[in-house]
């Protein structure tokens, strides 16, 4: 038995395997304040929403704090910013225990090995992740999970490049950070994130339209396509120009960092993950630009991940599965590792309290 977690700034994902299939846990990682008062929590009961009782009131968690925000024009609390540990939120670690709680559920075995994702320190921004890496560490340790840390674009190449050895480099557009490693047979040569995700797609949409920002981000994940031609005034144009934008920053940032390493003289595949990688025409904005920019390594191979997503808890999957297979007996190999499923099952966020 094994599992895989993705802890990201809007999203927690646990992957793990139940017989043939492979199973996602999702939350949202996210809260709202609420006045406490028996109709509420009445109402609350009766509808299965996921929340927590505290001496100041209730708190909504995971997705439901983020419907309701979006109900009552109230701003969605969110315990992570840009990949890590929200300095600004006091009641970050413990709301994110009990979400952390809630999606990756008891260890089935003794040291059940589990592994979770942690971002590479931005290059953009004066932030290190150590302090969230160490603490969402202790946080799985002291739910009695064999716990291991792995980067997040790290967790991209074990899910979607078995077929390349694990060499290339993986991307995860998420929403607090995009990150990116480029791995040689499984082994990290370049890892690095930018300070910019959906997110700022969110903040910049909302700046320039005046719209508050949890109504960019329901537009943004409605939108169906993004156009080629930009609609002038409309927040589905102003959507695209952000993402044309982040785009630009995103393989202006790599080229740079790869201007830094030596990669080995082989060409490698590209593949983007993560939730801001998940509208209709993202990937051939992302294909478009790598190609034109004269990337200064050859590329084999531009892939969209099959499910941008779930990607990084299918990685994490992966590794800890790696790792258990290593306990049992001596040499883990990576390329025997195929955490397929004849079928993947998402379940939906608990909703029971
Ligand atoms: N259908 C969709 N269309 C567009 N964007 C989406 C869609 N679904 C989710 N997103 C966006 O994807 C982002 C979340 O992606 P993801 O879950 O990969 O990020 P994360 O792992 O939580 O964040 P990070 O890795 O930056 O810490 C958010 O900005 C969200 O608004
Ligand atoms: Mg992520």
């Amino acid at each position: 038995m094994a599992k895989g977690l993705d802890i990201g700034t809007m999203n927690i994902i646990c992957a793990e395997k139940e017989g043939e299939d492979v199973v996602f846990m999702q939350q949202r990682n996210a809260f709202m304040n609420l006045d406490s008062s028996d109709l509420t929590k009445n109402m609350l009961d009766i509808s299965k929403v996921l929340y927590i009782e505290e001496e100041k009131g209730i708190s909504l968690l995971g997705e439901d704090a983020f419907k309701f925000a979006t109900i009552f024009e109230k701003e969605a609390r969110r315990p992570m910013s840009h990949g890590i540990i929200s300095p600004r939120e006091k009641e970050a670690i413990p709301i994110m225990k009990l979400i952390v709680e809630r999606v990756l559920g008891q260890p089935r075995s003794k040291n059940e090995v589990l592994y979770i994702s942690t971002p590479a320190n931005p290059v953009d921004t004066d932030m290190d992740v150590l302090y969230h890496k160490k603490t969402m560490e202790a946080l799985a340790r002291g739910l009695n999970y064999d716990t291991h840390v792995i980067d997040e674009g790290l967790a991209v190449i074990y899910s979607e490049l078995s077929d390349y050895n694990f060499t290339g480099i993986g991307i995860s557009v998420g929403a607090g950070l995009t990150n990116v490693t480029l791995a040689y047979l499984g082994t990290p040569l370049m890892s690095f994130s930018i300070g910019r995700g959906g997110d700022w797609i969110d903040e910049q949409v909302s700046k320039s339209t005046g719209l508050p920002k949890e109504h960019v981000t329901h537009r943004k994940e409605q939108i169906s396509k993004l156009s080629k031609q930009v609609k002038i005034g409309s927040p589905d144009g102003a959507i695209t120009i952000y993402y044309n934008a982040l785009v630009t920053y995103i393989v202006q940032n790599l080229n740079k960092r790869l201007a830094e390493i030596t990669p080995p003289k082989v060409a490698f595949p590209v593949v983007v993950a993560g939730g801001s990688a998940l509208p209709e025409g993202f990937f051939e904005m992302f294909e478009k630009n790598l190609r034109e920019s004269k990337l200064r390594v050859e590329i084999s191979k531009i892939k969209r991940a099959r499910d941008p997503l779930y990607t990084v808890a299918r990685g994490c999957l992966i590794a800890a599965k790696t790792q258990e297979e290593g306990k049992r007996r001596a040499g883990p190999s990576l390329t025997e590792q195929k955490v397929e499923g004849k079928t993947e099952k998402k379940k939906a966020q608990k909703k029971s309290k």
